[in-house]
């Protein structure tokens, strides 16, 4: 199981490092679950230097490589920082910030390239929902983002689910929405690669993940741990739903020996 946090624009730099303290003096993480957290780009440096139980992720990455590209910050330029996972295709990068599927598999190569870990989001709109074509929409984007990829990269590629209206909303994907599309994903990855390709990428849910769903959420056979975004601003209750994942983990990893 895999929990990440998302935290966007949001926390001052100390409140950065608090939150970091708070994890440090909390007890280990449940067996089984990986955490990580992306803070704001940039505290990422300073975070880096951090001993704490968390993988330090980003939020975003350029498109570009190094040279005279003022502003922008390559995949190199985060694994000097300590960054071991980045976040790329978010919706609000896609849809607030003119992200379109090229420049997104360019950033997917680019982390792959530096030897990081990519976070690659999907997700439909509410209109795409309701007029019934989330399936597409969301296949096409793994299409445009991942198939490209040999599959020996597949290793460094975890999937975030992430319904756009689902997000920040307070609406949450029912067990049975979360699970349906992850099934259509873990589906399209088997005949894109193979069975144990396909079955070893983890596939978060997120939007509105918080401690009261996140039982129910990881429960679905195909679902393998979250996005956070609100909920994982607080320390409380991004650690409550790590522990979620922990049982399901503890769960899981009980059907593994016995099968
Ligand atoms: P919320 O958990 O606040 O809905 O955000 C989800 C998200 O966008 C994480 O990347």
């Amino acid at each position: 199981m895999f929990v990440a946090g998302n935290w966007k624009s949001n926390k001052s730099f100390n409140e950065a490092k608090e939150f970091a303290n708070v994890m440090s003096a909390m007890s280990a993480m449940p067996e089984g679950v990986e955490v990580m957290v992306a803070p704001p780009t940039p505290y990422l440096a300073a975070m880096g230097q951090l001993e704490w139980p968390c993988r330090l992720g980003a939020q975003n990455v350029s498109a570009t490589g190094p040279g005279a590209q003022t502003g922008e910050y390559t995949a190199e330029m985060l694994a000097g920082c300590g960054v071991q996972d980045v976040i790329v295709g978010h919706s609000e990068r896609r849809d607030g910030h003119g992200e379109d599927d090229e420049a997104v598999a360019e950033k997917v190569n680019r982390v792959l390239e530096a030897g990081l870990r990519v976070v690659f989001c999907c997700g439909e709109s509410l209109q795409d929902r309701q007029t019934d074509v989330h399936f597409d929409k969301v296949l096409r984007q793994m299409g445009s983002g991942i198939l490209h990829l040999p599959v020996e990269l597949l290793d460094r590629v975890v999937v975030a689910y992430e319904p756009i209206w689902a997000i920040g909303t307070g609406l949450t994907a029912t067990a049975e929405q979360a699970q349906e599309m992850h099934a259509a994903i873990r589906g399209w990855l088997r005949e894109a690669y193979d069975e144990s390709t396909a079955s070893r990428i983890p596939l978060l849910y997120g939007g509105s993940c918080k401690p009261g769903n996140a039982d129910e959420l990881f429960a679905c056979a195909d679902v393998d741990g979250g996005l956070i975004g609100g909920a994982a601003l607080d320390p409380e209750s991004f650690r409550a739903i790590v522990d979620a994942a922990g049982r399901v983990a503890a769960t899981r990893m009980h059907v593994d020996t016995n099968s």
